[in-house]
């Protein structure tokens, strides 16, 4: 098969698809333990919640409605209207219908964003997005048409009590000139848990603004909604932001539901996008959110139900690894948000790549560090001496999973 440039990169056998082949097989394995996915918690309280709001959406018609019927290119225009209305009323945002498009699933907007900002621009000059605090989210890193669309940038690492840490944005050390495209940051960060400071977000929005370039906010994780954020900070948006939310980890993956809240002229540029790459998005997932926000339910859920949920199992996992990996080099980073866990295992004489091939012969899969350090000019040690691993499996695989990481540390440790 002869392929075009598009093909041969997109075809490429990366290292996060195998690790994600060696999570689907681990999923299929009895008795592995799986802390290496991103798939939401099965939260019982929502998953009562969505089988009756099939039903109901069934009995009145507007499930065969969403599933007849191809909703416009920027998405479904009730959904974008209650959503727009929702915001401006939470938040004071001047948004209407016209700041937001949909598309499926959020992974698919970081595509689109990407590739209509980044990599080989009508000049013939390249230009690339920046990352201010590495490590990032792994599912960026594949995304350009182009090759070598990212620059990142090592973090400042607070230390704090507890055998905890802290990444915060090193402003001293970003430059940025007519190369950078945009800048992006998850918030909370996939895989830390980190969430940027107020005071982050305000700095990085100034240096956007006088570059005259966008700041992509990937608010995955974050407020209303699921609102898995344990910080109180400021939920963010201006005309020169552009933020994408998505449907998935308020416990709906399945309908590849994405949100981009963007000026009026990204707006019609997303919808643009859409209608050549896929006529329209999917018409399930605003359906099912359009009938959340009528009942009040998308904000009251989040706050009241899933927000708790994350926060307990992530306070009750920071104790359980506490207890069981005693060692003062192990610190986690302080669990700010988001699903997962980030393992610091400083001075580890093995890296997490060798740890994560101990461990995965165990049954234990997690995801080794040094994959969400993508966009570097240099390796950097810290990265293969941190891990990611999620804390949404029951008590009884968390502990068994934390068992045997704690066994496999201590022996890499003594080995040295
Ligand atoms: C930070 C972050 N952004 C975006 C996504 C993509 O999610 P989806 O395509 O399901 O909306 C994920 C998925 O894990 C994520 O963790």
């Amino acid at each position: 098969m002869e392929l075009s440039k598009f093909g041969e990169k997109f075809t490429r056998y990366s290292g996060i698809t195998q690790l994600m082949d060696d999570l689907n097989q681990g999923l299929q394995t009895p008795g592995a333990i799986m802390l290496g996915g991103g798939n939401p918690a099965a939260i019982p309280e929502m998953l009562d919640y969505f089988h009756q709001m099939c039903a109901d959406m069934l009995n009145q018609g507007e499930l065969v409605n969403a599933l007849t019927n191809y909703d416009g290119p920027q998405g479904k225009t009730k959904f974008l209207k209650a959503l727009a209305a929702l915001l401006a009323d939470e938040y004071g945002w001047p948004i209407t219908e016209k700041n937001i498009s949909l598309t499926n699933g959020s992974q698919s907007a970081f595509f689109y964003l990407f590739n209509l900002l980044a990599g080989k621009q009508q000049d013939g000059s390249h230009k690339r997005i920046l990352l201010p605090l590495a490590p990032d989210y792994i599912g960026y890193s594949d995304a350009g048409i182009d090759d070598d669309i990212f620059v990142s940038y090592r973090p400042e690492i607070e230390l704090l009590d507890n055998n905890q840490f802290k990444y915060h944005v090193d402003f001293e050390q970003l430059q940025i000139d007519n190369s950078i495209a945009a800048i992006c940051v998850s918030r909370p960060t996939n895989p830390t848990g980190n969430v940027l400071t107020d005071d982050e977000i305000s700095r990085l929005d100034h240096i956007a603004q006088t570059h005259n370039i966008p700041l992509i906010i990937d608010n995955a994780y974050g407020t209303p909604f699921p609102n898995i954020i344990f910080e109180s900070v400021k939920p963010f948006w201006n005309d020169n932001t552009i933020l994408c939310m998505s449907l998935s980890k308020l416990g709906l993956p399945g309908v590849r539901c994405g949100i981009v809240i963007a000026s009026e002229q990204m707006t019609k540029a997303m919808a643009n996008v859409n209608g050549i790459i896929s006529l329209a998005p999917g018409s399930l997932g605003p359906a099912f959110a359009h009938h959340m926000i009528q009942s009040g339910d998308l904000l009251r859920l989040s706050e009241q139900v899933i927000k708790p949920y994350y926060q307990q199992k992530s306070l009750q996992v920071v104790q359980w690894l506490q207890q069981a990996i005693t060692d003062p080099r192990f610190k986690i980073h302080k669990p700010e948000g988001a699903i997962f866990l980030w393992l610091w295992f400083d001075q580890l004489p093995i890296s997490t790549t060798e740890l994560y091939q101990r461990l995965k012969a165990r049954g234990v899969l997690v995801i080794p560090g040094e994959y969400f350090f993508f966009g570097q000019s240099e390796p950097w040690s810290h990265g293969q001496q941190c891990l990611r691993m999620n804390y949404v499996q029951d008590e009884a695989t968390m502990r068994r999973g934390i068992d045997i990481i704690a066994e496999e540390v201590n022996n890499a440790y003594v080995e040295a």
